[in-house]
C-alpha cells in the first residue's frame, strides 16, 4: 500500500492525523480541530491569569495533552506599568488624531469602560506571569509570537513542554533555534496577524535550509488543501493555519465579521503598524487609512499604539459597525467562502492535498 504523504514527521512529532495546527482564540474550534485530527493551539495573549488558566483546563479536559497555547511576548515590552498608566503618556497629538478619527466616522463611544488589555507587549512582569501559568499547568506546546525571555526556553526544557517560535525571517528563524526552539513557524507576509515582509513561498524553503532537524511549519495564505501540498513540497513538516479558522460553526467571531471574511479577497487586506506600533495584517478598515494621510502624526510604538487603538475597536465592536470593525486576516482569504463545521474544513485542507500530491507522483 503506498504511504499517506500526509504523515510526516510532525504528524508523529505531536501525534495528530494531518500535518495542521490550527491556531484559534475560540476554545470550541481548538477542541473541534482536535476531535478532527489537527493539533489546536489557543492564542491567550490577551487573556487575564485567570482566563488562561480557566481554558488551559477547559481545553485539557477535552483534548487531553494534545495542545498548545500560544503568548505574545515582544522582547522590548515596558519593564512596569499598567495599561492606564502607559495610557498617560500618550502624546497629544496623537491623542488628537484619534479623536477625529472617532468624530469623522461617528464611532461610537464603547459600551462600558474601554478595556485596557494585560498583554505581554505592556510589560514585562504580565508576560511573566502569563508565562508562569502555563509552567504550572504543564502545558503540552507554548507557541510565542514576536519572540520569547531566556528563561523559558531553560524552564520549557525541565518541564518536558515543546516550545515553538513563530518567526517571519531567516535570521530570526536561526536565533530561535540556536536559543532552543523545538519547531518553528515560518510566516510569511500574506499571514493574518503580526508578520513580516517576505512571503511564505520564499521564506518557507529558506529556513527549511537553514533549519537542520528541527521541524519547520509553514504559516501564512494557507486555507487550502493545494496551499497544505505546496508547503510540504517547500520542505515544510506541516502548517500553521488562522484564517481558515475564523468563519467555521463552532468559532465565537461575530457573524457580521464571519459575512464580511466570506465576502473578501486577498486585496481586501492591509498590512497595518496603526493597530498595535507592528505591522499586522487585517481587513482594510477606516482607522488603518487615516493613519496614512500624510497630515497624520506617526504611528506610535508598541504598545502605545495598541492602547490609543482600543477605544475606537472596542466602540466599533459595541455596536457591531461593520464599517468601522477589523480582524485580522490574511490573503488566502479569497478562498475562505463557506461556513463550515471545522470537521469539514480539516477533511477539505487533507483531502484535497493528499489528491494534489498523489497526482504528482500518479
Ligand atoms: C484573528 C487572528 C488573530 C491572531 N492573533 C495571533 C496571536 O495572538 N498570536 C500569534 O502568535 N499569532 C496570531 N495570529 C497569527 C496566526 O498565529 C497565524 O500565524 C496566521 O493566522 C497564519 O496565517 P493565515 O491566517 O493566513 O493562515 C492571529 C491570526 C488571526 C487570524
Amino acid at each position: 500500500m503506498s504511504q499517506d504523504p500526509l504523515s510526516t514527521r510532525l504528524c508523529r512529532a505531536l501525534q495528530i492525523d494531518v500535518p495542521i495546527i490550527c491556531f484559534t482564540h475560540c476554545r470550541e474550534v481548538a477542541a473541534a480541530a482536535h476531535r478532527a485530527g489537527a493539533f489546536p493551539v489557543l492564542g491567550e495573549a490577551l487573556r487575564s491569569m485567570e482566563e488562561i488558566e480557566r481554558d488551559v483546563r477547559w481545553l485539557r479536559d477535552r483534548v487531553g495533552d494534545q495542545f498548545g497555547v500560544d503568548l505574545v511576548l515582544p522582547a522590548r515590552s515596558p519593564r512596569e506599568g499598567s495599561a492606564a498608566e502607559l495610557a498617560a503618556d500618550i502624546p497629544e497629538p496623537q491623542r488628537e488624531f484619534a479623536n477625529r478619527i472617532e468624530r469623522k466616522f461617528n464611532v461610537p463611544a464603547p459600551l462600558g469602560d474601554v478595556e485596557l488589555h494585560q498583554w505581554g507587549g505592556n510589560n514585562q512582569k504580565v508576560a511573566r506571569d502569563q508565562i508562569q501559568i502555563l509552567l504550572d499547568e504543564k502545558v503540552p506546546v507554548i507557541a510565542t509570537g514576536l519572540g520569547a525571555p531566556d528563561f523559558l526556553f531553560d524552564e520549557a526544557a525541565e518541564r518536558g513542554i515543546k516550545l515553538v517560535a513563530l518567526v517571519g525571517s531567516t535570521r530570526q528563524a536561526v536565533r530561535q533555534i540556536e536559543r532552543g526552539a523545538d519547531m518553528v513557524v515560518a510566516q510569511g507576509y500574506d499571514a493574518a496577524g503580526h508578520t513580516g515582509g517576505v512571503g511564505t513561498f520564499s521564506l518557507v524553503p529558506e529556513i527549511v535550509e537553514r533549519a537542520g532537524d528541527i521541524p519547520v511549519i509553514a504559516a501564512g495564505g494557507i486555507t487550502t488543501g493545494r496551499h497544505l501540498a505546496a508547503a510540504l513540497c517547500l520542505g515544510a513538516a506541516g502548517v500553521w493555519t488562522g484564517t481558515v479558522w475564523l468563519t467555521s460553526e463552532e468559532s465565537d467571531v461575530d457573524p457580521i465579521m464571519k459575512k464580511r471574511i466570506l465576502d473578501s479577497a486577498g486585496e481586501d487586506t492591509t498590512r497595518t503598524n496603526t493597530i498595535s506600533g507592528k505591522t499586522m495584517r487585517v481587513l482594510r478598515f477606516p482607522w488603518a487609512d487615516e493613519w496614512e494621510h500624510p497630515e497624520a502624526p506617526p504611528v506610535l510604538k508598541s504598545p502605545y499604539q495598541m492602547i490609543l487603538t482600543s477605544k475606537y475597536l472596542q466602540g466599533a465592536n459595541d455596536a457591531r459597525r461593520a464599517d468601522l470593525m477589523t480582524e485580522a486576516v490574511g490573503q488566502g482569504v479569497s478562498f475562505v467562502q463557506e461556513a463550515l463545521p471545522v470537521a469539514d474544513i480539516v477533511d477539505d485542507l487533507a483531502g484535497q492535498a493528499r489528491q494534489t500530491l498523489n497526482s504528482l507522483v500518479g
